[in-house]
């Protein structure tokens, strides 16, 4: 599935994972990669009750939108066209905002954002477990309604580089999940502590976002296993701390700064 990467290759991946903005356009970059797509064969369905039935053949199958947004969401006047020509009955929105926030006409452009928002919304530090924890909210609520068939997880600044045909039926098309996941050549951000539930072999680095199948999606929704093992031993260190470790020290063993977010899926992925 993930292959070692050369140093460079792996910094630029690093800073594409980055690129908030085009992160539709990541997923096309990674269509031409196929090794680093994840195979339907490489993950078991846990007995969950988050996997639903296949959706009844009379029901098209749905590509559900996932927003990770802060409040408001900058390029709404972009997506507003978007969905305005797609079919209604091929995808569905639902986004994770600030705890509060409300998708009306007084905040957005983009009338298919109303109402959209979780309920249970919660506080999200940037790059923190808690980021993780909005992801799983919006893949629960998400596999609530059994005709989502992929997941697109998106930031407030990602904008379609394509219409929606063709984004819906470049992703219906194959029958993998777009993930971007590489072995970590960084073993610093690995924590002994976390075996034997992750073993060393097993942890994964790669972008935040993905559209997963729904299997993939119902594993992820349903962890109660690895995402603890995150929250423990995964943490990112200050800013500051870790300029200061790289510059004043040099020393790369007392590096331990782990980016849940970059880590979590791939990792929960590789290790079922
Ligand atoms: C969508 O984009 C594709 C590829 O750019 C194009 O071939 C197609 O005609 C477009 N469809 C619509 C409905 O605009």
């Amino acid at each position: 599935m993930a292959k070692k990467k050369s140093a460079g290759h792996h910094r630029w991946r690093w800073k594409l994972g980055f690129s908030f903005a085009a992160c539709i356009l990541f997923l096309f970059v990674l269509k031409l990669r196929q090794n680093s797509l994840i195979g339907a064969h490489e993950a078991t369905v846990p007995e969950s009750e988050l996997i639903s039935l296949q959706a009844p053949d009379a029901v098209p199958n749905k590509i559900a939108f996932l927003f990770l947004a802060r409040n408001r969401m900058p390029l709404d006047i972009i997506w507003g066209p978007f969905f305005q020509e797609a079919r209604a009955d091929l995808f569905t929105i639902y986004i994770h905002s600030r705890p509060g926030f409300v998708y009306d006409k007084r905040t957005t452009a983009c009338s298919y954002f109303y109402g959209r928002q979780l309920s249970n919304s919660i506080q999200v530090e940037w790059g923190e477990a808690s980021m993780i924890e909005a992801e799983r909210l919006l893949l629960i609520e998400a596999l609530k309604d059994s005709s989502n068939d992929r997941f697109l997880l998106l930031s407030d600044s990602c904008v379609p580089l394509y219409n929606f045909s063709f984004v819906y039926n470049y992703i219906m098309s194959t029958p993998k999940s777009f993930l971007d996941s590489f072995t970590d050549v960084k073993e610093s951000r690995y924590n002994p502590k976390m075996a034997p539930i992750i073993l060393k072999n097993k942890w994964r680095k790669g972008s935040q976002w993905f559209a997963l199948k729904r299997d993939h999606a119902a594993v992820v929704a349903s962890d109660a296993v690895v995402f603890p093992i995150f929250r423990k031993f995964c943490k990112r260190r200050p800013l500051l701390d870790s300029w200061r470790q790289k510059h004043l020290t040099g020393d790369p063993s007392k590096q331990h700064n782990c980016i849940p977010d970059e880590h979590y899926v791939q990792t929960l992925l590789a290790t079922r």
